[in-house]
Order: structure tokens, then sequence, then C-alpha cells
């Protein structure tokens, strides 16, 4: 029978194929794409940088993933019950746990650029926005987060309208919401790449995003191009478990991932080639950081007609975008308070919700009042984007890859992936086991070992 049809009562499970591919898409895609890919691939120094990324995606992203799948379809269970289920009375749970520190201090971060979204759809029905004066553009960028209480309005807004949608149900709203509207996120920056790449003096953007330079890469880059392989398919968390408990066990795990990466990678590749361009034909430096989709992408809309118009469809399908992974992070933490601590679900989202409000505003504020306050020599907005990508999610994306590889047992794995045996894929069985037992594991440890500094090639 099928699991999450059998349970339908206690945790909701997603109707069709296209329902959980929707849905996961509805996590892995978000402000990841058109907001962390271009700044960080900006910051690294373009296409070598994209390279590595994309390797480490199917590396190690992409194990990872079929990782949390297999425990959360196999368990029925969120990430941290899954461990409890499949090593009970074992430290393992931990992991879970970790995972739900990772979320929570993503949210931290993450509300407060979807704030910045959510405000730029106002900011661009007004037409403050529509300017093709690079000047004007950054200045009404900073004097928008540098303010004290409006930035903070917008997150504390984002986290209620987040914790709103948690509390009316899982199913109705991430399912169909990303159904219909990811695929008009997907036109919608297909016409802006148009618009971008025909810009005069485009080429050169062209040119960063594909001519790799692996003069560029370092071994801080390296570690930044595997956080971003993490952060975008939402792996090494726990949220990837929580998805896998609601997959049938007549879909594909493998499947279901790959076409989850690809279709993820497109729309980043997409966001920077409508990015790119334009930074190069504005006479704007690609290293711009966290600025750069705010400061470019209302200039690419404002050189076309209609550009008002399409510039706030832009920023509501972003924010669906945002919002959509939002939920699958809010959930992490609330799952664990309603299904290990035993709160109703009204209790836990409004609990979570203020904590995330108070970690979050510090984030915020580092672009004034804390401006000056570092961590490790970081604001505490970058260091929260900094601990959870670069430290905490391969860690933590090491520990499940270990878990399903040597404490799993080979058949329990074998039978998830071939779904009992139906699949008939056994070669691909084993080519997971490989590089979920030794690749991947070896390839996080050498990178976050290096990145970090403690050895040096
Ligand atoms: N993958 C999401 C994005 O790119 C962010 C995310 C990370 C969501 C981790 C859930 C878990 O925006």
């Amino acid at each position: 029978t099928n699991l999450s049809q059998t349970s339908m009562g206690a945790r909701e499970g997603f109707g069709t194929t296209l329902g959980v591919i929707a849905a996961t898409l509805g996590s892995a895609v978000g402000l990841g794409n058109i907001w962390k890919f271009p700044y960080i691939t900006g910051e690294n120094g373009g296409a070598a940088f994209i390279l590595v990324y994309l390797l480490f995606a199917c590396l190690i992203g992409l194990p990872v993933m079929i990782s949390e799948f297999i425990m959360g379809r196999r368990s029925n269970a969120a990430s941290v019950g899954a461990f409890k289920k499949l090593a009970p009375g074992t430290p393992w749970f931990l992991t879970g746990i970790s995972g739900v520190l990772v979320a929570f201090l993503i949210m931290s971060y993450y509300t407060s650029v979807a704030g910045w979204v959510f405000a730029y759809i106002f900011k661009s029905m007004g037409g403050g926005l529509l300017t093709t004066d690079p000047k004007v553009s950054e200045q009404v960028f900073n004097s928008f987060i540098t303010g004290t209480w409006s930035p903070l309005f917008w997150q504390w807004l984002v986290i209620i309208v987040t914790g709103a949608i948690i509390l009316a149900g899982v199913k109705n709203g991430i399912e169909r919401m990303t159904k219909t509207l990811l695929p008009i996120l997907f036109l919608l920056l297909i016409i802006c790449v148009i618009r971008a790449v025909t810009l005069p003096g485009a080429s050169e953007g062209i040119a960063f995003l594909m001519k790799p330079d692996f003069s560029k890469i370092t071994s801080a880059t390296i570690l930044a191009a595997m956080g971003l392989a993490f952060f975008k398919l939402s792996v090494g968390m726990g949220v990837m478990t929580t998805y896998g408990s609601y997959i049938g066990k007549n879909e594909s795990l493998f499947g279901t991932a790959v076409k989850v990466m690809l279709a993820d990678i497109c729309v980043s590749l997409l966001a920077g080639l409508a990015i790119f361009p334009a930074v190069f034909a504005f006479g704007f430096s690609p290293a711009q950081g966290p600025k750069l989709l705010f400061m470019t992408i209302p200039m690419v809309f404002s050189s076309m007609p209609m550009g008002s118009f399409f510039l706030t469809i832009f920023f509501i399908l972003a924010s669906v975008a945002a919002t959509g992974a939002m939920i699958s992070l809010y959930n992490v933490p609330v799952a664990y308070l309603t299904e290990e601590v035993g709160c109703s679900r009204k209790v836990a989202t409004v609990i979570i919700g203020l904590l995330m409000a108070l970690v979050g505003s510090t984030a915020t504020l580092s672009n004034n009042l804390l401006a000056n306050f570092k961590v490790f020599g970081l604001t505490m907005f970058d260091f929260y984007g900094y601990i959870t990508d670069n430290i905490m999610m391969p860690i933590t994306g090491l520990i499940i890859a270990l878990f399903v590889a040597w404490r799993m047992s080979k058949y329990e794995v074998a039978d998830e992936l071939s779904n009992g045996g139906s699949l008939n894929n056994g070669g691909f069985v084993r080519f997971y086991l490989v590089v979920v037992r030794f690749v991947a594991p070896v390839a996080i440890i050498v990178v976050l070992l290096n990145g970090l500094g403690f050895i040096k090639f």
C-alpha cells in the first residue's frame, strides 16, 4: 500500500507525481536562484565558479537529496522523527536537531531579503524604481535598507504571512501555488533575459557567465560553491526528509531528485543571464553583494515597454517563490515542536514566528543599527548566511549521507531506490552507494577543511 496514503490523517500526502515535483521545486526554487546565485557568482568571478557549483550540485547536492528522500519515505516522518524511527535509541537524531537549527538560522536572514522583495512590489507599482540611472537605482535600495523600521516591518510581515500559510495547511498552499506560478516566473525570466542580452554592452556580461577563468578559483570559492549547492537544493537540514515522506511508493526517488535539480539549475542560470549582462551594461561591479538583484533588475525592466507593470509582476512572482521556500524552512522547526515536543500546530507556529522575528531582526538591523557589530568579521546578516551555507549544512548533509550509506542497511536503501525491486535499477543503486559512501563524504570533508583553512592544497 501507499504509505503516504495510509497515513493521510496524520501527515498530508501529495496526490500526483507532478504534485511531488512541484512541491519539492517549491522548496528549492526561491531567493537562492534569483538573489543568492547571481550575487555569489558575481563575488566569485563568474563562469568558473558556476562550473564548480554545477559539479557539486551533481556530486553532493543530488546524492544528499536522494538520501533525505530515502530517510523520509522509509520512516514516513520529518527529520528528527526519521532518525528516531530508523535508528531508535541512538544519538543519530541529534543530526535532525542540528537541521532544525539550520532551518531557523536560514530563516533569520531569508525573511529579511524576502521583506525587501515584498517591499519592492509596492515600490515598483508606484513607479519609484523606474530608472536607467545606476546611481539612482543604488540609492533607492540603500536608503530603503538602511532605514530602521521599514525593513523590519516588511520582514515581520513576511513571517506573519508565511506563518498564516503554514497554519492553513500544507497541501493547498504549496502545491497549487507553485504549479501555476513557477511556469510564469520562468517565462518572465526569459523575457528579462531577452531584454538583458540585447542591451548595448551586454556581451561582457555574457562572457562573464560563459568564459571560465580558473585563476578565480580559490579554496574559499570552492567552499562557497559547495555551500550554494546545499542551499539551492534545500538539502542538509532535513527539509527533503519531510518531502520524501510525502512521495508515493510508486514514484522514483532518483527521477524526482534529478528533475528537481535540473529545473532548479535552469532557473538559476536564467536569472544569471538576466542579471549579468545588465550589470556590465550599466557599469556596476559584479561583486556588489546582496544588493545585486535589487539594483539591476529594476533597470532591466525600465529599459522596456510597460516596464513598471512587468517589474511589479516580477517581484510578485519572486515573493511567491520565496514564500514557497520559506514555508518549507519554517515547517522544519514547527514539525519538530509538533511531532517531537507535542505542541499544537498553532502554538508551534506562533512560538517559532516570534523567535524568528527576534533573531531575524538582528540580520535586518545589520544594515543600520548593527552595521558595526561583527562576529568573526561578519555582520549578523552575513554571519547567518556563512555558517549555515558553508559549515552547518555541509556537516549535517555529511552525517545524513553517512547515515543512509553506512547505518541503514544496503537492502533497505536498495528497496527504497528501486521501489521494492519494481524499477529494476540495480546498476544505478550500486553507483549511488559508491557516491554516497565514499565520493560525497570525502568531497565534503576535503572542501570544508580546505575552505576553512585547516588543510591547504
Ligand atoms: N532552496 C531555497 C532557495 O534557493 C532556500 C532553502 C534552503 C529552502 C534550505 C529550504 C531549505 O531559495
